[in-house]
């Protein structure tokens, strides 16, 4: 009998015994192309040598230098760090575990610095399975069923995905409609401290938010003293192509949270905000007991080390564009491959039936259980309807690894046609 929970839901079954780069190897030798990396986590590739070193070296000195007791250098080190890479104006950073955990405090930050009690969320969202973070998700209901109440305050407004009704610009103009008026009738810009939006919809199915739909949003935001914050925990560090998703689109959010790709697998997870900002969230009011660990610290720098080298970006784009041109090239002969979106390496191939355009989750899920069975490529799906594989190699993928996996994903809509 096990001792572990049964909750994990379970991409697979495989025991895995070390990973290497793009690669994970199982306890009974076989080997396996990770485009899952942990879930768009292991940005430099398992164990990627500096992150090891850095790690290594770091737990050998201290392992656990708790924020409120004392502070390490670390800290001041990686702030710095970060404020050099993120969007400007953000210069001032809160450091804890998780993706949800960093969510929530940038609602709790945004609460403070506004003395306004709601939030506004953008159907489709995923920002974490805790309590108020889940009250905030809206990519499916088997994430809040059962666990009602959730926190109230929470305010879903309309997100333009990329197949719907009319064009892309009606559905545009229909869903910042519908924000305005959710600000009429629902929650009172008085009442409204911040709207929380992931640029590339993550778990709600690799959907980028259009740049005229991010604009409109943070129009509205600046009209109304509501504040903005870009939940870029999926989306960030390299993901995209660019080192954020919202780098290039002029948008500038007031709060930025971080997680996943920050430190390759240590966790540790950042909100980021300006030092006016920040300085609005009385001391005391927050925290938490590993926020800032020395080791994750350690990883995330060199982590950033990694992504900051000459070219990795480029490197990032290249591959995405080799991959999302296959798809492509894929399309013309399996026609149920309805989309394929997504700028760096966070691209999506959305399978819908061609004649009634219906989500198709059985072929999406045979075509990754083909590619995981049969050319040992570890992929997985995304949206609502289950019917997106969403590809998120190692961002160190190679051009080689890159086309073994296309090959793979060739191979198995031929096998399930
Ligand atoms: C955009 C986004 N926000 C928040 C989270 C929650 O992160 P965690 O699972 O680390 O709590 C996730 C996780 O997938 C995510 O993709």
């Amino acid at each position: 009998m096990s001792h572990l929970a049964p909750v994990w839901f379970k991409l697979t079954d495989l025991q895995v015994a070390s990973g290497e780069g793009s690669w994970v190897t199982t306890v009974d030798g076989r080997r396996y192309l990770d485009f899952t990396a942990g879930i768009a986590v292991t940005s430099t590739g398992h164990c990627h040598p500096k992150v090891v070193a850095a790690i290594a070296e770091q737990a050998g000195r201290f392992i656990h230098a708790q924020v409120n007791c004392y502070t390490h250098p670390l800290l001041e080190q990686l702030a710095e760090r970060l404020a050099g890479i993120t969007p400007d104006g953000i210069d001032t950073f809160f450091f804890t575990n998780s993706g949800a955990e960093a969510t929530e405090a940038s609602v709790k930050l945004a609460k403070q610095a506004t003395g306004r009690p709601h939030v506004i969320v953008f159907s489709g969202s995923f920002h974490g399975r805790t309590h108020l973070a889940m009250a905030m998700t809206t990519s499916k209901t088997g994430y809040r069923a059962g666990h009602a109440p959730l926190p109230a305050g929470v305010f879903v407004a309309p997100f333009p995905r990329a197949i719907g009704q009319g064009t892309l610009d009606e559905r545009i103009d229909a869903c910042l409609d519908e924000l305005r008026h959710l600000l009429l009738s629902q929650t009172a810009p008085a009442e409204t401290a911040a709207m929380i939006l992931e640029p590339v919809l993550g778990e709600g199915g690799y959907e980028p938010a259009p740049a005229r739909f991010l604009q409109g949003i943070t129009e509205i935001c600046r009209e109304h003293g509501i504040l903005f914050i870009a939940d870029e925990v999926q989306a960030g560090f390299g993901r995209t192509g660019t080192m954020f998703a919202v780098d290039g689109t002029g948008i500038r959010p007031d709060i930025l949270v971080m997680a996943k790709g920050i430190a390759s697998g240590m966790p540790i997870s950042a909100v980021g905000a300006s030092r006016d900002l920040m300085d609005r969230w009385p001391t005391g009011s927050h925290g938490g007991t590993y926020g800032g660990n020395p080791v994750a610290c350690a990883a995330a720098l060199a982590t950033i080390d990694v992504l900051t080298e000459p070219g990795f970006l480029d490197s990032v784009n290249a591959r995405g564009e080799e991959l999302r041109q296959a798809l492509r090239d894929a399309s013309a002969d399996h026609p149920v491959l309805a989309d394929v979106r997504g700028p760096g390496l966070m691209v999506a191939a959305e399978f819908r039936d061609p004649v009634t355009g219906a989500p198709d989750a059985a072929r999406t899920a045979a075509v990754i259980a083909h590619c995981r069975d049969e050319s040992n490529l570890l992929l997985m799906n995304a949206g609502t309807y289950a019917n997106v594989i969403r590809f998120m190699p190692p961002l160190v993928v190679t051009r080689e690894e890159m086309a073994l996996a296309t090959t793979a994903v060739r191979a198995a809509l031929d096998a399930t046609a």
